[in-house]
């Protein structure tokens, strides 16, 4: 893969033509919590507008209504696991793009028919289950030249984007080696479909982790991953627990996920990615988001934006005065901003269907590499 982050794939010249400076008229799939996120998001961008929603819990529609103010003809349940086709269906000619906040499991079946009915699409993180997902899911934006998303919003930081940035112009040399860690210490999602491998994928890894792989994939300019090894344990989220934690109560019983992750990542260049990730374990910080990349050159950590190097002979640390925080209102505004404007007006995707693919070779290889119990190289 190139060192950039903007899709070369994706065609847009002949939808481009026919929005002639009306909004996006989008179509939200999976009606829950990131859902109503994304919903107060879009009341910022003057160029978009949700007009139809589905989902298949009938209060989620009605928050979509009452809430939202999406009217009730435009809002779909019907029994089916599918309920977007009912919507596809109805909508025809009324809607531009399809935004799929489901569960994991959901993300390829919804995108697929979106980009079949000709709309553009968003997906909430991570891209889908399985690699062969995210290639169909790539295939199908391609074959029918609409734009196609995914909802990593950690490259929009402005600390993600200034350590890329400095990456890509030399500053660090060549990056060795990358940690990543995304472990709670007792965060099991005591919610929706987290803990149920079949619904999501897997665990923490394919949750939390795939969010800070992706931020320091983002900074070493997209390499393409070639070898996994790793191991997964479930030791705690499969089992009652009296241990006093944010969201206690968590479903044991439906619990088939990972609580703790670790392994080696080997990209084409030669940089090595070493990652860490859980719902549950017995780590010393209550919960860790962060990288650390070591270059020939010189280091940084990514939350702080420190920098480590060696300057008028001796080793300094540097860390900047001001660094624009990055909280969720800002970064989900611009990835959105940016799935809409590339879509209305051709602009490149910074997080395209082809990252997604990317970073989907990342977990999945980790998981591979666990189940079988030694190296493997990926495809
Ligand atoms: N970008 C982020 O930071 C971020 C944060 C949280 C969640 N997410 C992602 O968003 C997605 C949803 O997570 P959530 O926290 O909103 O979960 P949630 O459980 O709160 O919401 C999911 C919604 O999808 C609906 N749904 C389930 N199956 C469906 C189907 N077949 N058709 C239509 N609707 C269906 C559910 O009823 C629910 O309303 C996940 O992929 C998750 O990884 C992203």
């Amino acid at each position: 893969m190139s060192d950039s982050n903007q899709s070369v794939s994706t065609k847009i010249e002949g939808k481009k033509a026919s929005f002639k400076g009306r909004k996006l008229r989008i179509a939200v799939v999976g009606c829950g919590g990131i859902a109503n996120y994304h919903m107060e998001t879009y009341r910022k961008i003057e160029n978009a507008e949700v007009v139809a929603g589905c989902d298949i819990v009938r209060d989620r529609l009605d928050r979509m209504r009452d809430k939202w103010g999406v009217p009730e003809n435009a809002l779909f349940i019907d029994g089916s696991q599918k309920p977007w086709r009912a919507m596809l269906a109805a909508m025809k000619g009324k809607i531009d793009a399809v935004d799929v906040c489901t569960p994991n499991g959901v993300h390829a079946p919804a995108v697929i028919d979106a980009c079949n009915a000709g709309l553009h699409a968003m997906t909430e993180k991570p891209m889908a289950m399985t690699v062969k997902e995210c290639k169909d899911m790539v295939a199908a934006a391609n074959r029918n030249g609409v734009k196609l998303a995914v909802g990593f919003q950690r490259r929009y930081q402005d600390n993600t984007q200034n350590l890329a940035r400095m990456r890509a112009e030399g500053f660090f040399g060549d990056v060795m080696l990358v940690r990543v860690r995304a472990c709670r210490r007792r965060g099991i999602p005591n919610w929706g479909v987290f803990g149920q491998k079949d619904k999501q994928g897997g665990g923490p890894l394919i949750d939390i982790g795939v969010h800070i792989i992706e931020s320091a994939m983002a900074f070493l300019g997209n390499p393409t991953p070639v070898y996994a090894s790793a191991g997964t344990w479930t030791f705690i989220g499969d089992k009652p627990s009296e241990t006093m934690s944010m969201w206690p109560g968590w479903d044991h019983k439906t619990y088939t996920v990972e609580d703790f992750a670790c392994g080696q990542i080997r990209f084409d260049n030669g940089t090595i990615m070493q990652i860490e990730s859980s719902f549950a374990d017995h780590q010393k910080e209550h919960d860790i988001q962060d990288w650390w990349a070591y270059g020939t050159k010189a280091g940084c950590q990514w939350s702080t934006s420190e920098i480590w190097t060696d300057q008028n002979r001796m080793m300094v640390n540097m860390a900047p005065v001001f660094m624009p925080e990055c909280d969720w209102d800002v970064v989900f505004e611009r990835k959105l901003r940016n799935w809409i404007d590339g879509c209305l007006n051709g602009t490149p995707l910074q997080a395209s269907g082809e990252i997604g693919l990317n970073v989907q070779k990342v977990l999945c290889g980790l998981y591979d590499s666990a189940k079988v119990g030694h190296e493997i190289r990926i495809r």
